[in-house]
């Protein structure tokens, strides 16, 4: 069993509710999570995996509620937390899934490792983007392996 922490950042809600499907599908792994909806980094566990879930807005930016989140980590050295991504976008715009690309370089840079490619999905194809996210983050679950 590993325990998750779920960065969210959204602005109209529907990466709440990718975050809600997503915790559930760690659950019925057997792991634990928890959901931060306004994410401080003073708050949030380093030893745990960290699941970006993220929107983009703007033209290409980050949610209102990740934007301080974003600017601590960049701060930090992280060389020993782990992440996954997971992003919100819409392709008919050219910064399709900026914010989620921007969380993922911003902790590379901080020395995070990635544990597996980021999933961004297009809601333009994705009505309900917590089906393709589930679905991924089963397969994820399915060929990682989590230390304890
Ligand atoms: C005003 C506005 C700006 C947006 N800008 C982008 C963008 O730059 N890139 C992108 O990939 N998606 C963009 N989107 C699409 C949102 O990321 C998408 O609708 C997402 O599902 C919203 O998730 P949220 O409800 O968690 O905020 C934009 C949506 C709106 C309403």
């Amino acid at each position: 069993m590993a325990k998750f922490e779920i960065i969210v950042g959204s602005v109209l809600g529907a990466s709440e509710y990718v975050a809600d499907a997503l915790a559930e599908t760690l659950s019925n792994h057997g792991h634990s999570a928890n959901i931060h909806l306004l994410p401080n980094l003073a708050e949030i566990d380093q030893d745990a995996i960290w699941l970006i879930c993220t929107s983009t807005h703007g033209a290409g930016d980050l949610p209102d509620n990740i934007q301080t989140f974003a600017q601590q980590i960049a701060l930090q050295n992280l060389n020993k937390l782990n992440f996954l991504v997971v992003g919100l976008g819409d392709s008919s715009y050219d910064t399709f899934c900026y914010a989620a690309q921007h969380m993922e370089k911003t902790l590379l840079a901080a020395k995070a490792k990635l544990l597996h490619p980021a999933l961004h999905v297009d809601v333009l194809n994705h009505p309900i983007p917590e089906e393709v996210a589930v679905e991924w983050l089963d397969n994820v679950l399915k060929s990682t392996q989590f230390d304890d």
